[in-house]
């Protein structure tokens, strides 16, 4: 797929290297560029999506843009967006998004995406799924050759009803998958929720907006085979909400290298 790697937009490189925040925000700014008046908007969930809601909000406020409502994908977002000043709605009266943008834990070549780290890949799949156009924004970091091949997790969203019987039904789908592993995502902080294990070990859940738990699935060296089948197999596992890897959804991928470039892909 390397034809549709397209350098769209070139900038002179900065003399001082950017953190990588600073690349969120410069793909970030690229993005929002892309924003017009009257736009219903899928506002992404994260720390790059962050400056993409803290700059809608600034060009609101200074009128640039007009009447746009945004659809938040998360929790976080609608209390982002709120506090940048969007106005909000939300899938049931605006089923059609104009535009989505959105950070990744993942980007491969063909524009498959792994997303999920913050635990809001449910709403995001399903705003961007509703967009005309979905414009993923990463630095350079999140680019991989093969999905799930920088050894971040690949979620899945589980009812907690049973979830120990789901990890099981997963853990089969990839046995035998060279340096496959997987285990319930637990809260790092505040945990509000507790469960039992196969043993009986108490474990403090990582809970969605949805009231579901999180799986990750760790892949040593990416996922081998066909992903659609893969999605496909995923889904058909009862128990199973929705999955992280998110196919043939973004339109284009604005990624800010650590050179000071800033490429479009699509
Ligand atoms: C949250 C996501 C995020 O978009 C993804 O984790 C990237 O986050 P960040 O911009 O903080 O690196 O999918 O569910």
């Amino acid at each position: 797929h390397s034809d549709r790697l397209r350098p769209a937009v070139a900038t002179t490189p900065p003399a001082a290297a950017l953190s990588q925040d600073e690349l969120k925000r410069v793909a970030a700014h690229r993005a929002v560029e892309l924003v017009e008046s009257g736009m219903v908007l899928g506002l992404g969930t994260g720390s790059t999506a962050a400056h993409a809601l803290d700059r809608i909000g600034e060009l609101l406020r200074c009128g640039v843009l007009r009447d746009v409502v945004g659809i938040p994908t998360s929790e976080w977002a609608a209390a982002r967006a709120a506090a940048a000043g969007i106005p909000l709605a939300d899938l049931n009266t605006h089923p059609v998004v104009d535009l989505s943008i959105d950070g990744a834990d993942e980007v491969d070549p063909a524009l498959n995406l792994v997303k999920g780290r913050g635990g809001s890949l449910l709403r995001e799949k399903m705003v961007e799924g509703a967009s005309r156009r979905f414009v993923v924004i990463v630095d350079e970091s999140k680019i991989v050759s093969r999905l799930g091949g920088s050894g971040l997790a690949v979620p899945v969203e589980v009812i907690p009803f049973g979830w120990v019987l789901t990890l099981r039904r997963l853990r089969s789908l990839f046995d035998g998958m060279p340096g496959f592993n997987l285990k319930l995502r637990t809260a790092s902080t505040d945990a509000k929720a507790s469960t039992f294990d196969e043993n009986g070990a108490e474990l403090e859940p990582f809970v969605t907006d949805n009231k579901n738990y999180i799986v990750d699935l760790f892949f040593e060296d990416g996922i081998h085979g066909d992903l659609n089948l893969i999605s496909d197999e995923i889904l058909r596992i009862t128990g199973v909400v929705e999955h992280g890897m998110f196919l043939g959804l973004a339109s284009s991928a604005i990624i800010a290298r650590n050179d000071g470039m800033v490429v479009m892909m699509e």
